[in-house]
């Protein structure tokens, strides 16, 4: 979209009925990726059709992968192998998303042609030493920008070395980009992960038939472990949808004065299911329904109800399992009684925005009395109290959603500007935001 996009919110609304989000945006990029490099022919179903996703398929095709779709969620992709990539003609645009940069990085590491990876203007601004580091270790030859931004230049050819690698920070990016070129690297590749984080690839993995070992060390920490120079079999996969856009909608029904939702059929997984628990320590009237496993994924349909909130010190066990979606958690926060507290969260920092920072300017727009921390926030929640409130999404798609949502508890119309972002993981947001009885419209420029 070229144009500026904003979302108009009118206050408060009755909220009811069932809604299925979109596929979930971490398995749709690792479909894409694993269906390309495994052998034989991989269908996918429910795969996000937003503009991360799409990128990482394009990136994919772009190097000679044939891959039909998406159509309806339906795709189909004719793997070539682990060593049967093409060379692309152009820099692989990844957008606005860093986890396809991230992921493709470790994949690209591995071949034998050069290669640059480029991304938008928040993209662009991303930390991206956090995978060359280990990847330069393994042997791969990477130039960045100054500070270790994008864009990644990738001189290739050489062989890769397995590596024991202890990661600074709990980031399933990171684990997933290293267990990546281990595929490619000769010996046991192995990431320690200092928390839990999503575990996505190593199920994705299995389920192509490439064995992944995990190992707990202790409470906190783990040890992912895979052996070099094995082949991936095609295996179909159902996208379950995504926890982290059902957030909006769970903190929307919590917090709407009337409310009665159910979320169908979204990815459960334990490693993302952080928002679940934080809600529920904080007073929500939250329950899972119709739990099954699909793919090697488990799902549930999730039904939320208005519940009153109370203020909160968030668990730091539960940040990473809840990392994407703190933007909507400060709202739900905004709106609970008392003060909520969270701490160890710098990773928010450097997400598509600084989320602390963004986040609390925005709650401050709507009159919440919010303060940024280095590595978190205190927020005593309650009424909002400002009027005509305009909001900086700062290319974030999920601050616009958030503060979508705290047009629940405004006091006057909350208008977000720079909205148009929210295709990136989330094309149906609005149609369901008004589908389920809030009052959001689209202002053009
Ligand atoms: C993701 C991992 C997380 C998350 C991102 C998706 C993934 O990032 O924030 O939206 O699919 O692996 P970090 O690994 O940087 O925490």
């Amino acid at each position: 979209m070229t144009h500026n996009v904003k979302f108009k919110v009118k206050p408060g609304g009755k909220l009811s009925g069932r809604i299925r989000v979109p596929g979930d945006k971490s398995v749709s990029h690792r479909s894409i990726m694993l269906g390309s490099l495994a052998k034989g022919t991989t269908h996918v179903t429910g795969f996000l059709e937003g503009d991360d996703s799409l990128a990482t398929l394009r990136a994919f095709q772009d190097m000679g992968v044939k891959i039909d779709g998406p159509n309806k969620g339906n795709v189909t992709i004719q793997g070539v192998g682990l060593r049967g990539l093409k060379k692309p003609n152009n820099p692989l645009d990844m957008g606005n998303s860093g986890t396809a940069m991230r992921l493709m990085s470790g994949i690209l590491a591995g071949q034998n042609f050069d290669c640059e990876l480029i991304g938008d203007a928040s993209l662009s601004k991303r930390p991206m030493k956090r995978v060359t580091d280990p990847l330069s270790k393994m042997g791969a030859n990477i130039q960045t920008a100054t500070g270790g931004m994008p864009p990644l230049k990738m001189s290739n050819g050489q062989n890769l070395k397995a590596i024991h690698y202890d990661m600074p920070m709990a980031s399933a990016q990171v684990k997933s980009c290293v267990l990546f070129a281990g595929l490619f690297a000769e010996g046991t590749t192995t990431v320690i992960e200092p928390a839990p984080t999503r575990d996505h690839t190593e199920r994705m993995l299995n389920g192509f038939g490439y064995q992944v070992t995990s190992k707990k060390l202790d409470d906190s920490r783990s040890e992912i472990s895979l052996v070099g120079g094995g082949e991936l079999t095609a295996s179909d996969i159902d996208v379950p949808s995504d926890i982290s856009s059902a957030a909006f909608f769970m903190v929307a029904g919590a917090i709407a004065p009337e409310a009665n939702l159910v979320i169908e059929h979204v990815g459960i997984n334990p490693t993302r299911t952080g928002i679940i628990d934080i809600l529920k320590l904080m007073g929500a009237q939250i329950s899972l329904k119709n739990e099954s496993i699909v793919g090697g994924e488990p799902v549930a349909d999730i039904h939320i109800q208005s519940s009153k909130l109370k203020g909160i010190h968030i668990p730091e066990h539960l940040v990473p399992l809840a990392i994407d979606e703190f933007p909507v958690l400060f709202v739900a926060a905004a709106a609970a009684e008392g003060q909520t507290v969270l701490t160890g969260a710098e990773e928010l920092r450097v997400k598509e925005s600084d989320r602390i920072q963004v986040m609390v300017d925005a709650l401050v727009a709507v009159g919440v009395d919010a303060v940024a921390t280095e590595d978190g926030m205190i927020i005593n929640g309650g009424k909002q109290s400002k009027q005509n409130a305009v909001i900086e999404s700062h290319h974030d798609h999920r601050i616009s959603m958030a503060m979508t949502m705290a047009g629940l508890n405004a006091v006057d119309d909350i208008v977000i500007d720079d909205c148009a972002n929210v295709n990136t993981s989330f094309p149906t947001f609005l149609e369901l935001a008004n589908q389920i009885g809030m009052n959001v419209s689209i202002v053009k420029d």
